[in-house]
């Protein structure tokens, strides 16, 4: 098991989780945020949707690595390169080997909440690039931004359209803290989805051999391991539904009868109604006008965009003002 630096402790964690849940579970309609997915059965099903034929933010946005990575290590010049939500960084990989090539690069900090996920990306990635510091990073980046390692020279990576899992305000605070932490000259790489056909997106949210239900299920999961909740969590089927006002892809658990579920780790008993949902995920698709006036309002300048012939995703390069 590799040394992780952990910001984010099994008690915190575990706060943490009470905290939303009872939130999430007491308000109307309920919900719950998207990174209760990643326990280490989350983020390998994460991984398989990311394999799917439907999904195609992965495959996209790696084909746009490939091609502009050497690119952006020339415009960068990162001798640190810090990645958020990083999951496996198979795809950061891509720009390793770029900013490698020019032999800028001295640092790598992966960051996740799963310490599964970046356990085991740091053992593969510090097997494969001997001469790189490696300093994987346990953490929340909605709560310790702020104690991201390196000054002056970082790229920090943010992909996989991630950004879209947040809420916008949600999003405008977290730009706005990561602008704080870093310093004039410093880059960020957002990848970010693109609003486009409906029948492609949803079923990217909704495919055929049903890994997305059973990643969308995995926070039920959850939920029984670390609360003692007794949700029947095949009681609750899967729900992706395009919203054309919010411009999002939302996904949700729908009770497939009346249920009564308890949380005695959090001293409470909930009632589901027949066909009640649970809202556990947004996806946000952009547009490059909104993605950059956002980038502006929290002090990035947008310099160079990327996107696939079909224009379904994007890979934004900004500069901090
Ligand atoms: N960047 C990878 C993984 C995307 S999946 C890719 O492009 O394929 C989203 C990742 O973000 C998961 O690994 C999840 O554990 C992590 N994550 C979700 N919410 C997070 C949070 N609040 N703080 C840190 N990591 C988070
Ligand atoms: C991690 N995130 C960008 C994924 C997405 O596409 O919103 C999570 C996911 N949810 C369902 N499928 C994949």
């Amino acid at each position: 098991m590799p040394e992780l630096d952990i910001h984010l402790d099994e008690t915190d964690r575990s706060a943490q989780l009470r905290a939303d849940a009872y939130a999430g579970l007491l308000a109307a309609p309920k919900w719950l945020p998207p990174k209760w997915f990643y326990d280490a059965r989350g983020s390998d099903l994460f991984e398989e949707i990311t394999r799917l034929p439907e999904y195609y933010p992965t495959k996209l946005e790696r084909d746009l690595l490939a091609a502009q990575a050497d690119r952006i290590a020339a415009i960068t010049g990162a001798r640190t390169l810090v990645e958020l939500g990083s999951g496996s960084s198979e795809k950061t990989r891509l720009l390793l080997d770029a900013l490698h090539r020019r032999g800028d690069l001295a640092t790598f900090v992966p960051l996740d909440v799963s310490a599964a996920a970046l356990a085991d990306a740091v053992a593969l990635l510090s097997a494969d690039y001997p001469q790189l510091r490696i300093e994987g990073v346990v953490a929340d980046f909605h709560q310790h931004l702020k104690l991201l390692p390196g000054s002056g020279d970082r790229l920090v990576a943010f992909l996989g359209g991630t950004i879209g899992n947040l809420a916008p305000a949600e999003r405008a605070r977290f730009l706005a803290e990561l602008r704080a932490t870093l310093e004039p000259g410093e880059w960020l790489l957002l990848g970010a989805g693109l609003v486009t056909d409906p029948q492609v997106m949803v079923p990217a949210y909704d495919d055929a051999a049903g890994v997305t239900a059973e990643f969308n299920r995995n926070v039920l999961r959850v939920l029984n391991r670390e609360l003692d909740a007794d949700f029947d969590v095949e009681a609750f089927e899967h729900v992706a539904v395009w919203d054309p006002e919010r411009e999002w892809i939302e996904m949700r658990l729908r009770a497939a009868r009346a249920m009564s579920v308890t949380l005695p780790a959090i001293g409470v008993t909930i009632e589901f109604a027949t066909g009640e949902e649970l809202r556990t995920e947004i996806s946000a698709k952009f547009r490059r006008d909104l993605l950059a006036e956002e980038l502006a309002a929290a002090g990035f300048n947008l310099r160079h965009w990327w996107t696939d012939p079909a224009g379904r995703f994007s890979l934004s390069l900004a500069e901090t003002g």
